[in-house]
């Protein structure tokens, strides 16, 4: 699969009021402080975690890792280019939280499972793992035909991940986070030109233009929905 270059792109996912809300969210879930050493798995251009550190004057950087190294990352983080396992399969290090934000679905089931055993040795004593994911049972993305068939299987794929994690560790917590999203049409075209979600990674061009020409006669000029997130929470035992 071709690498995900464009999910927070200038999109939602990037703007002030997404990552303020989100982060107050996530602080619901887990209390930090300006100890607190985070790592964010996946973090692309790493802005809710540069945010952490603003927000609450985090003493060391928190530690992003992700398969793509973006040119505008956000500088309040340490940034290592490096696949998720390899990371976690070397460090020493402890995290207070280890956040796992829509990049778990990108992972094969036996690479999950090693991902989660060994981020549970990498928790501090109170350290949580934070995952998040699309929810799959209430999602809103405007979607074209195939896209559409497309994230009905991954979002298929995700309820077995959650299955899996279930199985893993019986005392998970579950939470929503919710965002309602107004966007114009013109915007989310280009998001989709753009491939920002990994259910258009494959997809051809004709596929794309005929998925935009889809979207712009389905919808008026603003796109309203929500983005709706599942997220689970794991202690260290
Ligand atoms: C959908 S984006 C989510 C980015 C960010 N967590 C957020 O929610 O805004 C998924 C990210 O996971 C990264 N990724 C995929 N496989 C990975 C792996 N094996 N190790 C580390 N990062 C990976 C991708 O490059 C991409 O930046």
């Amino acid at each position: 699969m071709s690498s995900l270059k464009n999910w927070d792109n200038r999109t939602w996912l990037s703007s002030k009021e997404y990552i303020q809300k989100f982060n107050k969210f996530l602080l619901k879930q887990k209390k930090l402080n300006k100890n607190s050493n985070i790592l964010d798995i996946g973090c692309g251009r790493g802005k809710i975690i540069g945010n952490l550190y603003r927000d609450l004057a985090l003493k060391n950087k928190p530690f992003g890792i992700d398969t793509v190294n973006h040119k505008d990352k956000d500088r309040n983080m340490v940034f290592k280019k490096i696949d998720a396992l390899s990371f976690l399969l070397k460090t020493t290090e402890s995290y207070d939280l280890i956040l796992i934000k829509q990049t778990i679905h990108l992972l094969r089931f036996n690479q999950i499972i090693k991902l989660i055993n060994i981020c549970k040795k990498r928790l501090s004593f109170n350290g949580k793992i934070i995952i998040l994911s699309l929810d799959p049972n209430k999602n809103e993305l405007p979607v074209f035909s195939s896209m559409k068939k497309n994230l009905r299987e991954s979002l298929k794929r995700d309820k077995k991940i959650f299955n899996l994690i279930n199985r893993i560790d019986k005392k998970i917590v579950i939470k929503k986070f919710n965002f309602k999203v107004k966007i114009s049409k013109r915007k989310y075209l280009q998001m989709i030109k753009n491939k920002f979600i990994s259910t258009l990674l494959n997809f051809s061009k004709k596929q794309i233009l005929d998925g935009i020409k889809e979207i712009n006669l389905k919808y008026d000029e603003y796109l309203i929905f929500n983005d709706r997130l599942i997220c689970l929470s794991l202690n260290k035992s």
